[in-house]
């Protein structure tokens, strides 16, 4: 199996130890690919729209997502990890999601998206770990992704991983490591089930691009639909 970790920073900090543990059980196993923000998609979306109007490869940043997107393509696993920064996902992590705004089910979702799972690892000092993952959640779902565990920490004092107690640490680390012996046991050679919110979705979708082609039927992302059969009868989930 493939799993493609998305860090959201490149600090080797507490998320980092918390990712660490939940390959644990992957290790020798699993065909791990990780990409660290921002080094490996230093770029901001500029908003020239060009990746929804015309082609994702002519994106100024094409050389750094372009080979997020294969690795996420083919990857039966995702992780997501990001520290709460102001309530938030770090900015690194939203920069890098802006660049996947046309893989929104109202543009031009990719089918296999469909059938993934994800785990979504955050946590913070205090307060926002939630929200951190809901920055995260958004996207995924929005690509068509149902299958999605969040992992949300608080910290509640020390920030250094060596210096966190040894209670809390502990703590963090049996519950990490229980979500991902869950995950270890799943047959990634079936793919996830398309949920009902993911279905909700995309049937809204549908009926606005189907409006949108009668508008114009050259626009792009009803190409897209019509080329993939959705439509017609095709479903992106199997
Ligand atoms: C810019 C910045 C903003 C932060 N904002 C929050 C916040 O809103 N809520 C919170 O509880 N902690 C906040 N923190 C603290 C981090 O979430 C916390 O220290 C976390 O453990 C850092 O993870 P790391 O060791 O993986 O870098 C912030 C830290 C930074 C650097």
């Amino acid at each position: 199996m493939k799993i493609t970790v998305i860090n959201g920073t490149e600090k080797r900090g507490v998320t980092y130890r918390l990712k660490e543990a939940f390959l644990e059980p992957f290790r020798g196993k699993a065909e791990i690919t990780e990409f660290y923000l921002p080094k490996d998609c230093p770029g901001f979306c500029s908003g020239c729209t060009t990746c929804f109007r015309k082609e994702p490869e002519l994106c100024k940043d094409a050389c750094y997502v372009q080979p997020i997107e294969k690795a996420l393509l083919e990857a039966d696993l995702f992780v997501f990890t990001s520290p709460a920064y102001v309530f938030h996902a770090t900015g690194a992590m939203k920069a890098m999601l802006d660049h996947f705004g046309y893989r929104w089910m109202p543009h031009r979702p990719a089918k296999e998206m469909f059938g993934k799972r994800a785990v979504i690892i955050t946590q913070c000092l205090g307060s926002g770990e939630n929200s951190t993952a809901k920055d995260i959640k958004d996207s995924l779902s929005w690509w068509g992704v149902s299958y999605i565990k969040k992992c949300s920490y608080k910290l509640m004092g020390e920030i250094v991983w060596d210096k966190l107690p040894e209670k809390k640490r502990s703590s963090m680390l049996k519950s990490i490591a229980k979500t991902a012996r869950k995950f270890a046991l799943i047959d990634y050679g079936k793919p996830a089930h398309a949920g009902i919110m993911a279905k909700c979705k995309f049937y809204a979708c549908r009926i606005l691009q189907t409006k949108l082609g009668k508008d114009n039927p050259e626009y792009t992302d009803y190409k897209y639909w019509k080329a993939n059969g959705w439509i017609g009868k095709a479903r992106p989930w199997k």
